[in-house]
């Protein structure tokens, strides 16, 4: 295919399949990979250890600000840390995914992450030349000048089916957790789940992974990011 040069923003809620075409299409374009929804997941498990009320913003701000939080960019070998050990699995797990929407919605959190995660873009950029960057509000505030902006979306059954083929859940339980988080991510003051204005809309309700990746794939090349 050739090497990503620039951003790549793929943003849109949850269920939507956008970490795995994220991360194939950061491999198959030797790009790096920044996964901002694990950052956020991490900062919820630093509160949930540190006892905190995750509704508390003062007490998750402190928290927050005292954890170190490490991501790897390899699309290959993704690891989270927390103060050094290693969570990856850990924040994947339902007490995590409980907590995490009031710990995203704290506006010192988010300026925190933010920073962060605009600094891991530049070093990408200056290193491998192309970072594909997944979450909620990359094309509207990590990075507005994004080369391509896309914004996932599939229909809540749609999202709620993967997501309990994924975990083994109960779909009904899981389609009535996926539109409770939906309503609370984009009800939000600070940065609410919603598509850039320049965004390409990309609705994945009839695709696989692979159709999504060769959309993809076709939007990349048609904006001339490829060296
Ligand atoms: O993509 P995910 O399910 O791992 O994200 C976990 C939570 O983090 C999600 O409920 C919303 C929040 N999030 C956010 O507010 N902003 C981002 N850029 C990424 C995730």
């Amino acid at each position: 295919h050739g090497e990503l040069l620039g951003v790549v923003a793929l943003d849109g809620p949850s269920g939507t399949g956008k970490s795995t075409v994220a991360r194939r299409l950061a491999g198959s374009l030797g790009a790096a990979y920044l996964d901002t929804g694990a950052m956020y997941r991490a900062a919820t498990l630093a509160v949930l250890r540190a006892q905190v009320d995750p509704t508390d913003a003062a007490a998750v701000t402190e928290v927050v600000q005292r954890a170190r939080i490490g991501l790897s960019t390899d699309p290959g070998a993704q690891a989270t840390t927390v103060d050094g050990a290693d969570v990856s699995a850990e924040i994947r797990g339902q007490e995590v995914t409980t907590a995490v929407s009031p710990v995203s919605a704290v506006p010192q959190v988010r300026a925190q992450l933010v920073a962060e995660q605009r600094r891991i873009i530049t070093e990408a950029l200056d290193t491998v030349g192309g970072i594909v960057v997944e979450g909620r509000d990359i094309g509207t505030t990590v990075a507005p000048d994004a080369a391509l902006k896309v914004y996932l979306t599939a229909s809540a059954e749609a999202r709620a089916q993967r997501r309990s083929r994924q975990d083994s859940t109960d779909l009904s339980a899981t389609l009535a957790s996926v539109q409770r988080r939906d309503a609370y991510d984009s009800s939000r003051a600070t940065s609410p789940l919603r598509p850039a204005e320049d965004a390409v809309e990309l609705d994945t309700t009839e695709l696989d992974l692979a159709g999504v990746q060769a959309e993809l794939l076709a939007m990349v090349s048609e904006r001339d990011m490829l060296k």
